[in-house]
């Protein structure tokens, strides 16, 4: 009998997986701009990996990377190809799938630091530099999730506990007043999820109207904060977004900081789209008042590039979350060792995953320019695509681009054309981009969160566009007349 471990490789199997997975890698970093963008799904193939039962016998290492190359590939999306400018969805940097394979590897669980003293340490890192980006000082701690808006929904439920001291034994089953959250009516469906998971309820999220720049109006969340109030509700916590999911508009945090505090409600900053372009010079000041903020959710798995799930929470004082997510008084250790963090006691997982390394090994391999420089190429190719859509006489823009979203319309184009131009240059697999929505209106919507996307990538875009949308009749004759 061998005395190879039963679920092991040998030697000889991880030659062969190093192998393969080197090439895998190889292949895949030279086929990125040739691979469609969405995969022709093979009906047949999916089905067969649903039915096809699990083999007693294994299929070893070079099957199962054959059943990747034929199954798994050619039916995946490819989210690196430089013209995928759909949804707020980046490649991975490089070194990130490395980093994924060694925290496989070393399998640490980062809920309390005995069992992961490095991950620990390596976490707290990670969120000291994430807070430093906005201003937070030694106070603040945070932890990473599983995205942004797991991470809005333990912004909430430490402003509730913050909010109700008994929130813990209680709940919300008492005779207080209904909690109001504010939020904009361009906020992320986030927050309305979380209102609606932590039994505040959607009917008391207040969606305040935004301006012509699809900001929050601050007069409007004012009344609406005396009209709760007036009717024995009670206002507490405020979500802003500095950078919305459709156009990437930025709230005017500042004001909304003063009324937070004026009304001592809760300030939550839904970043998960925008709140790393802090790392743009170019930004940094408009994200100024962020350090005012009780709260800010954020993704790594965004700007920084990491593969998915990386999202990150900030509070400014950190004890607040251990307050609300401590059941043990294991959370005192924070006051003895600085440098050990149980982790479990900042979030509702117990065992979780070395997100951080990931983060953490990017940042360590390319160092911080390099995703500045990343960040402001994505804002460079936005405006850039803006000039275009600016100096064609058939587009028009939907909303000012403030960071990478990019809205537009063909001008006096029905919605039914909109969809038919979009869904012809996804169908001839020159770009994916989405549908955007904005004031009832339907037009498109790019957001350029891939380093890999160039000038040459927008251009070709554009031009096609245009000539989709002259060739199905979807421009106006007033417009056609001046081609
Ligand atoms: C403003 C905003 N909030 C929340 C989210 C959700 O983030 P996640 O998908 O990481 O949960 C997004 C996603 O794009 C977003 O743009």
């Amino acid at each position: 009998m061998s005395d190879q471990p039963i679920l092991g490789l040998d030697r000889a199997e991880r030659e062969t997986a190093g192998r393969l997975l080197t090439r895998f890698f190889e292949d895949y970093e030279r086929s990125i701009p040739e691979r469609p963008l969405v995969p022709e799904v093979d009906r047949d193939v999916l089905t067969g990996l649903l039915a096809t039962p699990f083999p007693d016998k294994g299929l070893g290492v070079e099957g199962l990377f054959q059943e990747i190359d034929q199954k798994i590939l050619p039916n995946s999306t490819t989210v690196a190809h430089p013209r995928f400018l759909a949804y707020v969805l980046g490649p991975p940097n490089g070194i990130a799938p490395y980093a994924e394979a060694i925290a496989a590897t070393i399998n640490q669980n980062c809920n309390f630091w005995q069992l992961s003293p490095a991950a620990s340490v390596v976490e707290r890192s990670v969120i000291t530099w994430l807070g430093g980006l906005f201003g937070y000082d030694e106070r603040a701690g945070g932890i990473l999730t599983g995205g942004g808006s797991i991470a809005t929904l333990n912004a909430l439920t430490t402003a509730l506990h913050a909010r109700r001291p008994g929130f813990r034994e209680q709940g919300l089953q008492t005779p207080a007043p209904r909690l109001v959250v504010y939020t904009s009516a361009e906020a992320h469906r986030c927050v309305d999820k979380a209102a609606a998971l932590l039994g505040i309820g959607t009917d008391n999220v207040r969606h305040i109207p935004t301006d012509g720049r699809y900001r929050m109006r601050v007069e409007a969340l004012e009344a609406a904060i005396r009209a709760d109030r007036a009717a024995g509700r009670e206002p507490f916590c405020v979500v802003a977004t500095p950078g919305t999911v459709t156009s990437g508009s930025i709230d005017p945090i500042g004001d909304i900081a003063d009324v937070c505090e004026r009304e001592e409600l809760w300030l939550h900053l839904d970043g998960a789209y925008g709140a790393l372009f802090v790392l743009s010079e170019r930004k940094r000041e408009e994200f100024g008042a962020c350090a005012r903020a009780d709260s800010i959710a954020l993704d790594p798995h965004k700007l920084l590039f990491t593969p998915l799930e990386a999202g990150c929470l900030l509070v400014r004082d950190r004890g607040l979350l251990a307050k609300a997510y401590a059941f043990s008084a294991s959370y005192l250790t924070v006051e003895e060792d600085p440098l050990m963090l149980d982790y479990m006691d900042y979030g509702p997982q117990l065992s979780r995953s070395f997100k951080a390394l990931k983060v953490w090994s990017a940042l360590r391999t390319f160092g911080v320019d390099a995703f500045r420089q990343a960040v402001d190429h994505t804002l460079d190719l936005a405006r850039y695509m803006a000039d275009l859509i600016e100096a064609t006489p058939w587009l028009e823009l939907m909303a000012p681009v403030s960071l990478t979203a990019v809205c537009f319309r063909i001008k006096g184009a029905s919605e039914a054309d909109h969809t038919a131009v979009l869904a012809e240059l996804i169908g001839e697999g020159t770009a994916l981009l989405g549908p955007a929505h904005l004031d009832g209106r339907r037009g498109m919507r790019a957001c350029v969160t891939n380093y890999r996307t160039t000038r040459g990538d927008i251009e070709l875009i554009v031009g096609r566009l245009s000539a989709i949308a002259r060739r199905r009749g979807a421009v106006a004759r007033t417009s056609d007349e001046v081609l």
